[in-house]
């Protein structure tokens, strides 16, 4: 079993890493959606956003460890005899990925902790305030949560389309290499 990445190949945490986060963060996404519309007196309305607020700092978590491992061992070369456009938008689309994996996250956290409260963590722990949120950060927090929220998920349907077009017309091992390969 590969452990670590080589350049050729994705080594096994990196994949569980990709997959795990990625079904998150889509999971996040439909779940703020339906809690946004919830009323007070539905009685998901505590419990989802709790749910949303764990599982998004589980996401944080999850991608600060997948940050570190990649220091730790890079991914590997986008596959030979791509285009260089193919290359650099691939390499950007991926720079970009990361930059949401990290921000709407802390910036959900922002929104989370304005009213200098703790997040409770599953009802495991806390996590505490550690940045003073005034009114306008925190409006800013809430638009820039949402639009990077949503954003996202053109942006995945743009990577998975270009994953499955090179599976599915192209025939290479693009997708194969991120799964078993
Ligand atoms: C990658 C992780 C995350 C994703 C993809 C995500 C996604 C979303 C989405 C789609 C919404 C609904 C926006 C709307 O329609 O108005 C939302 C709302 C919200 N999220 Fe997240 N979220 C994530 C992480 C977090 C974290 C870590 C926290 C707090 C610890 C958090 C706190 C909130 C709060 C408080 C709202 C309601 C905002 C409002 O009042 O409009 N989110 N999130
Ligand atoms: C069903 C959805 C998805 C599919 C089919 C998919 C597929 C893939 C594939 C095949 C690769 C390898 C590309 C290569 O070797 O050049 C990859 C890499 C990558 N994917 Fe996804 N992906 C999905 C969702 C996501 C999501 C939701 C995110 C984060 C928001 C994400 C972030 C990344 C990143 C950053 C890389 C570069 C390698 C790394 O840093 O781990 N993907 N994806």
């Amino acid at each position: 079993m590969l452990i670590k990445n080589t350049s050729a190949r994705f080594g096994l945490p990196s994949k569980l890493f990709h997959w795990s986060v990625a079904a998150l963060i889509l999971g996040l996404i439909w779940l703020g959606w339906y809690m946004v519309d919830l009323t007070y007196y539905d009685k998901w309305y505590n419990d989802s956003l709790h749910y949303h607020k764990s599982l998004g700092i589980l996401a944080l978590a999850l991608a600060l460890v997948k940050l570190g491992w990649q220091f730790y061992t890079p991914a590997p070369d986008t596959l030979p005899g791509l285009k260089t456009w193919e290359t650099v938008g691939a390499k950007f689309m991926h720079y970009v990925l990361w930059g949401m994996m990290l921000l709407i996250p802390v910036t959900g956290y922002l929104i989370s902790t304005s009213a200098g409260k703790p997040i409770q963590l599953f009802n495991w722990f806390e996590i505490p305030p550690i940045v003073n949120v005034d009114e306008g950060l925190r409006e800013l927090a809430i638009t820039v949560h949402y639009y990077l929220a949503y954003a996202t998920l053109f942006l995945v349907a743009g990577h998975a389309g270009a994953a499955l077009k090179h599976h599915l017309i192209n025939k290479d091992s693009t997708l194969k290499r991120m799964l078993w390969g």
